[in-house]
Order: structure tokens, then C-alpha cells, then sequence
């Protein structure tokens, strides 16, 4: 994405940000994640915090894990049955209020699925092969066949946003082209099929402030990297990865991502816990050196996750608490996906009963 279009969207974000604080009764949100491990405190200082936020201001909030999108870069959907109730806790751990917001799967929703194929029909094959996201999924996942469900699950994704009416992404920057898909769907199906009296509205993007932490080793924070801590990692764990983390030999302490990398990644952790900038804790800890950072960096994490770490290994014994949420935020989407299947049907012609 051009840099122009990326300021046009944050600019775009923040005047929607406001719109959301005064009037939140607008806004049905829908976001999600893929279930391919437990969420990690970059998930949740990127957008698990903001969605609480939002659910708490009183937007309607619909939270996604996206099976079927785990099959994407890779071949077997395995881990899902693990993944999908660990996600759940870490949801309702960090404050998703199952009796408030809805917490789905894309494996419980037929009627979703049934959207993909008229939704296919309104894209052409150039533009789902310039979807910039996708061409860098393809040259990570270096594998040397691409398989069609790459090229098209941005179109599901746009059925995901779209079956519900939703009219607010949280995303971050690499999902935008995926919204743009969604929008375009939208234009054109209402051009199509409900000219005059658009059925589907647009959505938005609400792009997140990425909060540009690292994982312990200084790459992408990731699972598959052993660099991540978990929101349900315990003290201990957050300790030794932390301790792990390769910093420099200056004692004096400052904030500065270009030349010191890791010690600028451990001053955003804490700053993040403590709601202070990474600076404000740089000279706090002055010329205490690396150790005392790591010390604080560690304190802090394990302070602010505390209470979240705590409801969780209490939810942790309630499976069926767990399973409860799921079903319940399952039936209620389900419901909805159904009620726009029909109505779909009903615009393009296709009742005959
Ligand atoms: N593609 C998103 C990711 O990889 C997950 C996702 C699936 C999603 N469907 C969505 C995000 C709908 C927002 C809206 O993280």
C-alpha cells in the first residue's frame, strides 16, 4: 500500500474514533484471529485491549476465530481443536463478556460459507492476485505450490464482515487490503442486486496503534519462534524470556529503537503496563543498566497481568463455562448469518418457495 493511502486511512480512523466515543450505539464491530496458538501479549496490547475498550463504550462487538482461515498457509487444520478453547479464555480472561459480545467460529456458521460463491462472482482473478497481504503470505510461507483458497479467503474474510452487517474493523495496516476487498464486495453487490437500497454497508477499518513490541529475541513477537509471552504465560516464564532477551554493554539506559533495538522493545513492554511512555521509563532506570530494565520490564508484565492471568486459571477450571460462550456466540451469529443468506437469496432471484 502507497504511503498516501495509508495516512488517508489513518486520518479516516481517527475521525471514526471519535464518531465511535459519542455515538457507540452505531457501530457493530467485527474483528477476529486465526487459532494457531495462544494469544500473546503483542495480540493483546495491539487489539484484545482495544476491543474491550470498545465493547465497555457499548459498541456491539463480534469477535471471530477464523478456522478455516488457519488452512490458508498452511496444510492441515490440527491444532484448531487445542487452539479454539485456549483463544477463548485468553478472550474472556482479558474481558470479552460473553453476555454482551459474541465470540464465534467460522466452523459453526454454514450459512457464512454459503455467502463465498456469489461474493466470488462480483471479484475479478487480477485483483485477487494483487491483494498485496497475500503476495507477502506467499512468498513467507515459501512453499512452492499456492493453493486457491490463498487467493480467495479474502473474499470469506469479506463474507465474515459483510453477513453481519458490521460497519467497523479493528485491524491493523496488513489487514486494509482484506477490507478493501470487503468494500469493494459490497459496492457491488448492492450495485448488482439492490440498486437504489443498499443492503450491505460499507465497512470501516479502525486501524490499531501498533504498539511496535518485539518478541524477546528482537523479531516478530510469534509462538513458533519461542519468543512470545503469553497472556497465560506465568511469572516464572515471563522472567525467562525476558532474561533471554540480548541487550547492549551501555549502563546508561535510553529509548532509542534505531540503535538499540532490544533495550527500546524491553522500555515499550513496560511503558505499555504501565501506561507511561518508553522514555518516562529510560530515565527512571537512568545508568541502572540492562539488568534493572529487565527487572522492571518483568515486574511490569507480570503487575498488569496479574488480575487477567488470575480469571483465567479460574476459568481455566470451568470448561464448560468456556464451551458455553462459544456456543452461545455461535448461535447468535449463526442466526444473523442466516438472515442475510435468505435475503441474499431473495435480491438475486433465487426463491422459488
Ligand atoms: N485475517 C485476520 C488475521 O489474520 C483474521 C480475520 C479473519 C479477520 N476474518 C476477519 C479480521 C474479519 C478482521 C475481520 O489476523
Amino acid at each position: 500500500m502507497s504511503a498516501d493511502s495509508y495516512q488517508t486511512a489513518l486520518k479516516r480512523s481517527a475521525a471514526i474514533e471519535q464518531e465511535v466515543l459519542e455515538f457507540p450505539g452505531r457501530f457493530r464491530v467485527l474483528t477476529g484471529d486465526r487459532p494457531t496458538g495462544k494469544l500473546h501479549i503483542g495480540h493483546y496490547f495491539g487489539t484484545l485491549q482495544n476491543r474491550v475498550r470498545l465493547q465497555d463504550l457499548g459498541v456491539a462487538l463480534f469477535v471471530l476465530i477464523a478456522d478455516y482461515q488457519v488452512i490458508t498457509d498452511r496444510d492441515v487444520s490440527n491444532d484448531v481443536s487445542r487452539n479454539v478453547p485456549e483463544i477463548v479464555l485468553d478472550y474472556l480472561a482479558a474481558g470479552v463478556d460473553p453476555n454482551v459480545s459474541s465470540i464465534f467460529t467460522h466452523s459453526a456458521i454454514p450459512e457464512l460459507n454459503q455467502l463465498v460463491l456469489p461474493f466470488l462472482s462480483l471479484v475479478t482473478v487480477g485483483e485477487l492476485e494483487r491483494n498485496p497481504t497475500v503476495k507477502d503470505e506467499i512468498r513467507l510461507s515459501n512453499r512452492p505450490a499456492v493453493s486457491g483458497m490463498m487467493f480467495t479467503y479474502p473474499v470469506h474474510q469479506a463474507a465474515d464482515i459483510l453477513f453481519m452487517h458490521a460497519n467497523l474493523v479493528p485491524v491493523g495496516k496488513d489487514q486494509l487490503p482484506h477490507l478493501e476487498v470487503a468494500r469493494t464486495v459490497a459496492r457491488r453487490f448492492n450495485e448488482r442486486y439492490s440498486p437504489g437500497d443498499p443492503y450491505f454497508p460499507m465497512p470501516e477499518a479502525l486501524l490499531s496503534k501498533s504498539p511496535g513490541l518485539l518478541g524477546t529475541d528482537g523479531r516478530k513477537m510469534s509462538k513458533s519462534l519461542n519468543n512470545a509471552i503469553c497472556i497465560s504465560s506465568s511469572p516464572d516464564e515471563t522472567s525467562a524470556l525476558i532474561r533471554k532477551t540480548v541487550t547492549d554493554a551501555e549502563r546508561e539506559i535510553t529509548y532509542d529503537p534505531s540503535t538499540r533495538p532490544a533495550v527500546a522493545n524491553l522500555l515499550t513492554l513496560a511503558g505499555l503496563c504501565q501506561d507511561r511512555t518508553p522514555d518516562d521509563i529510560a530515565r527512571e532506570i537512568g545508568s541502572k543498566g540492562a539488568g534493572e530494565l529487565k527487572r522492571v520490564a518483568t515486574e511490569s508484565v507480570n503487575e498488569y497481568f496479574a488480575p487477567i492471568r488470575a480469571r483465567r486459571r479460574e476459568l481455566e477450571k470451568d470448561p464448560e463455562a468456556v464451551r458455553k460462550a462459544l456456543r452461545n456466540g455461535n448461535e447468535k451469529a449463526r442466526e444473523i448469518a442466516a438472515a442475510t443468506l435468505s435475503r441474499v437469496q431473495d435480491l438475486m432471484g433465487m426463491r422459488y418457495y
